[in-house]
């Protein structure tokens, strides 16, 4: 209590000068801030650049904080993750703010990925919505839900742009593009924070991982990343950016180097871009042990990456210890300064000032809240949405979905009746017992007027090697005690019996995420058996898709009839399937990642440089820029996805052929939807830089718009383009537009066909 009595006066000042809004009150913060660093000790500063978690969350590094009470009361504890609910964060707090000399509050923080207890689809799911206000929507109610349960600090979104789907955490992102990338970071930012962290269901956002984390070698995880400052700039560096442009509180070091030096030793890339070219003034934090593993990198001992992660500009170290247990003594040897430490110390600070922590240090801990605000039905209602919103048909052959609700269907396959994979990877806080599965949503949604046969059909893996890899937070892949011949014939024998057959098939949650790159990203063989013997019998197939990336399911779209990428769409996901599969929702979902045709395509992405030898056509031709042994183009590129109905893209056209760089051209295109369905479309434009001083993508996404066309109606859509959306950076960095010609291409996926050219003078 002594402490809390010390800091009053400072609390009170501070009440009486009334900060509410995060960003305002600037010299009121740098007055209680400077007031309350001139009362701490050196250690207590070092305290505070001190991130803690006690266990008991997903733990993805080796170690886990020791001692953490003791930490708490000594000031040697800055925030702590992994602590969950009004009671237990209360508690901690406590420890904090009563028994601690200054009474200082922690942060709580966690990875609140795709949703809180209201899991919605993976990320990279949500972003084949294409639909920025739904986006921000889930965003903001994982905030109001994580808020009830104490956490205020999330370490999303993740925004690393990956052309790889063999990386795990390709999942986690939104896909391969910086426009598209950059305005679903906005969307979760603002989601997250919305624009208000003094509200106690808002909550702090960390954009992560900077920085360009989704390029590592070869996709394997934590792997080098060697790239171009070019290619930072204009291709990886956008969606980081974007996040900062929103107002986000705080961004994470990536695991990875970047132009040979660690992220989180790299003061080029958090110092010299973060702070001093986009005027970031959060706060920035390590990975999960990323100052520690400096020392593999090669870069010291851990003195010497601990002086050179907090020299870079890191303010605060995961887990590792490496700042509470050297810099002092790096101070005392003249490795970092005090200022230096001062630095990170007020960052920190700032942080908890602008949430309110210092008006009210339990602000968040309300034990009425979970009960009102954690999963509840309006959450799940847009759980469902989101979900089915996410889904994209990549085929659909004769119409063969949407499925009547009528007539015997056969429901076969690892993924019908498996509650444990519906989730998706990096849902530490969903509980998979309230997620629903697709035969569980089949029911709800068609009950009796349906008869469903179901069979497993197949394991997801028969390997158990594989299995035990996969099982380490929980089972998700159980190999039946059938062997797998008996499975198939099960399979068969309600196939044989059905009208239609719907195999879901795919990964199991934990294929992706961190952790689970893969070198083949095809369905495990007994799959693909399971497939093959579905597509004899000769019965109309849908096969549903579900993973976490692109994945090499050519053979599968040969066999089937109709097929369906549905993710890991979240809690909701059996009920969102089944009102893809009957029609009760018209899918409208494009892909943000380009599905390759085998892992040899890889890296993979729309927004291709032509070569000195491009290819002509599709066909092999000798000393061209191709391979003898597959075409360049993808299994379905970027942007790709049908709906029940048919778009119809005509008129194109440009208010006016020449552009300034003080006015702006509209461009315009009528879409009709020729189908008989209701239904939305995701209206796309590209841009193709004709000639300019650098290589330029031979287009790139440059708007969109997702509309909801009426069947028979015809819409007109009008994007804008200014000068400043052609802009790139130069081989000096520089940013601006060139001068010279440029065509647009406005469609329904990025081979858009429709085009128009224009010039900026
Ligand atoms: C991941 C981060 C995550 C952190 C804390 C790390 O392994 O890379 O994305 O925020 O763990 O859970």
């Amino acid at each position: 209590m002594k402490k809390l009595i010390f800091i009053l006066p400072a609390l009170l000042l501070l009440m009486s000068c009334q900060p509410k809004e995060s960003g305002s009150g600037k010299n009121d913060m740098d007055a209680f801030v400077n007031d309350l660093m001139s009362k701490m000790t050196i250690q207590e500063k070092i305290g505070q650049l001190n991130l803690v978690t006690p266990g008991g969350g997903i733990l993805t590094g080796s170690v886990v904080s020791t001692d953490v009470e003791s930490k708490i009361k000594n000031g040697q504890v800055g925030g702590i993750f992994g602590v969950y609910g009004p009671e237990k964060t209360r508690q901690a707090q406590k420890l904090a703010v009563e028994e601690s000399r200054l009474g200082i509050p922690m942060l709580f923080g966690s990875d609140v990925i795709h949703g809180y207890k209201t899991t919605f689809p993976l990320p990279l799911g949500l972003a084949s919505s294409w639909d920025m206000k739904l986006i921000e929507k889930t965003a903001q109610i994982a905030a109001k839900e994580a808020t009830a349960d104490g956490i205020f600090w999330n370490f999303s979104p993740m925004v690393d742009i990956s052309r790889d789907p063999r990386w795990g955490r390709i999942s986690e992102g939104s896909g391969e593009d910086p426009y598209l990338g950059s305005q679903i970071a906005r969307a979760m930012v603002k989601g997250y924070q919305q624009d208000d962290l003094t509200r106690s269901n808002t909550m702090m956002s960390t954009v992560k991982h900077f920085a360009l984390y989704g390029a590592s070698e070869a996709g394997r995880d934590y792997n080098t990343v060697d790239m171009s400052r070019l290619r930072m700039f204009n291709d990886y560096f956008p969606p980081y950016k974007a996040a900062v442009d929103e107002g986000v509180g705080c961004v994470m070091s990536s695991f990875n180097d970047v132009d040979g030096v660690p992220a989180s030793g790299n003061k080029w890339l958090l110092t010299d871009v973060l702070r001093n070219q986009w005027g970031f003034d959060g706060f920035v934090v390590s990975d999960y042990t990323s100052v520690n593993e400096m020392i593999a990198h090669g870069m010291g001992d851990l003195q010497a990456v601990s002086a050179l992660a907090l020299k870079a500009g890191l303010d605060m170290d995961m887990v590792g210890e490496g700042f509470l247990t050297t810099l002092e003594k790096s101070l005392e040897e003249g490795k970092v300064s005090e200022a230096d430490i001062n630095l990170a110390c007020r960052r920190v600070l700032e942080a908890k000032y602008k949430l309110g922590l210092f008006d009210d240090p339990y602000r968040y801990f309300d034990d009425a809240r979970p009960a009102k605000d954690i999963l509840t039905a309006e959450n799940r209602k847009v759980a469902r949405e989101a979900a089915a919103r996410t889904m994209v048909l990549l085929k659909n052959e004769e119409q063969l979905l949407p499925l009547k609700k009528s007539g015997t269907i056969a429901l076969v396959g690892p993924l019908v009746d498996s509650r444990n994979n519906m989730l998706g990877t990096w849902a530490p806080t969903g509980e998979t017992r309230y997620a629903v599965t697709v035969k569980e949503g089949f029911e709800n949604v068609v009950g009796e007027s349906v008869n469903v046969l179901y069979a497993k059909g197949a394991n997801i893996s028969d390997d158990p090697e594989f299995a035990a890899k996969i099982n380490v937070f929980g089972p998700k892949i159980d190999i039946d005690e059938r062997s797998p011949e008996a499975m198939i014939s099960e399979a068969l024998a309600a196939a044989k019996k059905a009208d239609v057959v719907v195999a879901v098939v795919g990964e199991a949650t934990e294929m992706t995420g961190e952790s689970s790159s893969r070198t083949d990203i095809s369905l495990p063989e007994c799959q693909k058996k399971l497939v093959r013997a579905l597509a004899k019998t000769g019965k109309p197939l849908v096969v549903v898709n579900m993973s976490g990336r692109p994945m090499t399911i050519g053979e599968e779209n040969e066999l089937a009839g109709a097929l369906l990428q549905v993710w890991h769409a979240g809690v909701e996901t059996g009920n969102a399937l089944a009102d893809v599969i009957f029609g009760d929702y018209n899918p409208s979902g494009k892909l943000t990642a380009t599905f390759p045709r085998n892992v040899g395509q890889i890296p993979i992405y729309y927004a291709m440089r032509n070569t000195g030898r491009p290819q002509d056509g599709e066909q092999f031709t000798k000393f061209k820029s191709n391979y003898l042994d597959v075409s360049n183009t993808p299994l379905f590129p970027f942007g790709y996805g049908l709906s029940y109905t048919s778009f119809e893209y005509k008129e194109l056209v440009l208010d006016k052929s020449t552009l300034t760089n003080t006015d702006e051209i509209k461009v315009s295109v009528s879409v009709t939807n020729t189908g008989n369905f209701d239904g939305e479309e995701v209206v796309q434009l590209y841009v193709r830089d004709e000639v300019a001083s650098i290589t330029l993508p031979l287009r790139e996404l440059k708007g969109f718009q997702k509309i909801f066309i009426p069947k028979g109606d015809t819409k007109e859509v009008v994007f804008t383009l200014r000068a400043g959306d052609l802009a790139f950076y130069h081989s000096d960095l520089s940013f601006s537009a060139e001068p010279g010609e440029f065509t647009v291409f406005v469609g329904g996926d990025s081979n858009a066909s429709l085009s128009a050219k224009f010039s900026l003078e």
